[in-house]
């Protein structure tokens, strides 16, 4: 699969998202080394920051199908991802990160998404 066709699934489940309160629909589609592919959409609450990102439910649910990090060669977003899932994509390790940002289709890899970023490594 290609990255164009993974923004294509990515862009095609938006459709599917939750968003009567920003009405701002997301889409992510994530690449195994396996060749599956996991989408997520934003699903939004009342209460407004229970509201989850594409790209957290997308792993979410790649990590209960049971897939872990290092799994996974690329993500697609629909748009630019937020730093709180910057965090997410570079703990599940993907490879690249591809994205619409504007009129741009971006391509970078978590590292650079998220630079001295936070690790924590356990004693
Ligand atoms: N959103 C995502 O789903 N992913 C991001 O990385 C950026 C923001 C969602 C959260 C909220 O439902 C809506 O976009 C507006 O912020």
């Amino acid at each position: 699969m290609t990255d164009s066709e993974l923004l294509a699934r990515a862009d095609a489940v938006a459709d599917r998202a939750y968003a009567p309160y920003s009405d701002f629909r997301v889409g992510c589609a994530v690449l195994t080394r396996t060749g599956d592919v996991i989408e997520g959409v934003n699903v939004e609450n009342a209460a407004f920051p229970l509201g989850v990102c594409a790209e957290r439910t997308a792993f979410a649910r790649a990590v209960a199908e049971g897939h872990r990090p290092g799994d996974f060669v690329a993500a697609a977003i629909t748009a630019s991802p937020c730093g709180g899932c910057r965090q997410w994509l570079l703990e599940m390790r993907v490879e690249r990160v591809v994205f619409r940002n504007e009129s741009r289709v971006v391509t970078m890899s978590p590292q650079d998404l998220l630079p001295e970023s936070f690790e924590l490594h356990p004693a």
